[in-house]
């Protein structure tokens, strides 16, 4: 089974698709963390975003997944950069990674791969912003997941400043809306429900009834 999660930033996608894969002792995939690779990658490399330069950054950006008791790492160069990939920063830049075509094929073609290797055995989450509609537009099960912005932005600032790294609520409710417009307005791959997509509101639900609707549609599909 392929379970498809899209929605904009702060929606809830990471937790509960993440709580639902190992519910249903899925594989879960994360692609945004694919994303923020390609943007760490250009962030060290001192690249601006743009087709030129990914045409010399991108071949030299080697990426690969690896999960530990469950949990994803991103690797970079054989280097686990997990936990940089939270950083605001990285966050935007793999909003302008996004952007290009080059680097959406890249990763949509290992997704598909992981997707495809694991589709039925053990079955997959995969979470994100254009796999109901572009990874995967068979997918068994699609959600869009939603919530208003500030409601989103708090979940960001409050997972910053657990992890230490300090924001201003105000400049993480802009840099959400920022995304969110970018990812809705580029011309490829743009940030959209599918229309057979189930939508959630995750804006006053609990994670757990988020995961919870989750897992019900799922076992009525297996049903
Ligand atoms: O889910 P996230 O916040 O980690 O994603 C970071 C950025 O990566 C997001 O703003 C746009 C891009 N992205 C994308 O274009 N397509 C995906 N399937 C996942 C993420």
């Amino acid at each position: 089974m392929i379970v498809a999660i899209d929605g904009p930033a702060g929606s809830g996608k990471s937790t509960t698709a993440r709580a639902v894969a190992e519910r249903l002792g899925y594989l879960y995939l994360n692609t945004g963390a694919m994303y923020r690779t390609v943007a760490l990658a250009f962030l060290r490399a001192g690249a601006e975003v743009s087709a030129e330069s990914a045409a010399v950054v991108l071949p030299t950006v080697e990426l690969d997944v690896r999960y530990e008791g469950g949990t994803m790492h991103m690797l970079l160069g054989g280097e686990d950069v997990t936990h940089e990939l939270a950083r605001p920063e990285v966050g935007q830049g793999a909003s302008d990674v996004g952007t290009l075509a080059v680097v959406r094929k890249k990763l949509v073609a290992e997704q598909q791969r992981l997707g495809r290797l694991y589709r039925h055995d053990p079955g997959v989450v995969l979470e994100g912003r254009d796999i109901g509609t572009v990874v995967f537009p068979d997918a068994d099960l699609k959600i869009f997941m939603i919530a208003d912005p500030e409601v989103r932005a708090q979940r960001r600032y409050d997972e910053l400043t657990a992890r230490g790294l300090g924001a201003r609520f105000e400049d993480v409710l802009a840099e959400i809306l920022e995304r969110d417009r970018q990812d809705r307005e580029r011309a490829l791959s743009p940030l959209r429900k599918a229309d057979d997509a189930l939508e959630l509101n995750t804006t006053h639900r609990s994670i757990d009834a988020q995961v919870q609707f989750v897992v019900d549609r799922v076992r009525e599909r297996e049903g």
